[in-house]
């Protein structure tokens, strides 16, 4: 995954017409083996959501709370706002510094950015990083799910 942690790579693909919509796994494939995780109440943050349309497919089925969908890349993100509604909200959004609040998600599903982001020269500062943000943004006791291949 050469150059993946490069925000700019991550907005020509988006802006190209030859971007995969759905890394690794769909949501359909994916929710037999994580669907017990999400509850009605959670808030879920969907990090570096890119144009996956898992956090829509969740919310359509679990219904939680709030789903906050975010990525670097400013066209994935404005590809998806057509999508967005007042529980499912997407933002352009660094993982590495995030702007979102201390203690807040009950979950954060991550898909192929720690995957990204661990291509890094600098991967053991980056992933570190990356890791602070989420355990600062997670409740107590809160979950990280990361699929991957
Ligand atoms: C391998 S793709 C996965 C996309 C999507 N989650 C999926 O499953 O189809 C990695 C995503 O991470 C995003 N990304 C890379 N670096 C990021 C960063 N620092 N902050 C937020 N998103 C980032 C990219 O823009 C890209 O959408």
């Amino acid at each position: 995954m050469q150059g993946y942690d490069n925000p700019q790579y991550w907005e020509n693909k988006y802006s190209s017409a030859d971007h995969i919509d759905e890394w690794y796994y769909s949501y359909q494939q994916l929710k037999s083996q994580i669907i017990h995780y999400f509850k009605q109440t959670d808030t879920v943050l969907c990090v570096g959501n890119g144009t996956s349309t898992f956090p829509i497919e969740l919310y359509n089925e679990v219904k939680s709370e709030l789903v906050i969908s975010t990525d670097i890349s400013a066209i994935a993100t404005q590809q998806m706002q057509v999508h967005a509604s007042d529980c499912v909200k997407f933002q352009v959004d660094d993982a590495l510094n995030m702007n979102q609040k201390d203690q807040f998600f009950d979950i954060v599903f991550d898909k192929g950015c720690f995957d990204a982001l661990s291509t890094s020269e600098n991967r053991d500062d980056v992933i570190k990083k990356f890791v602070s943000e989420i355990q600062r943004v997670l409740k107590q006791n809160g979950k990280y799910l990361l699929p991957s291949k």
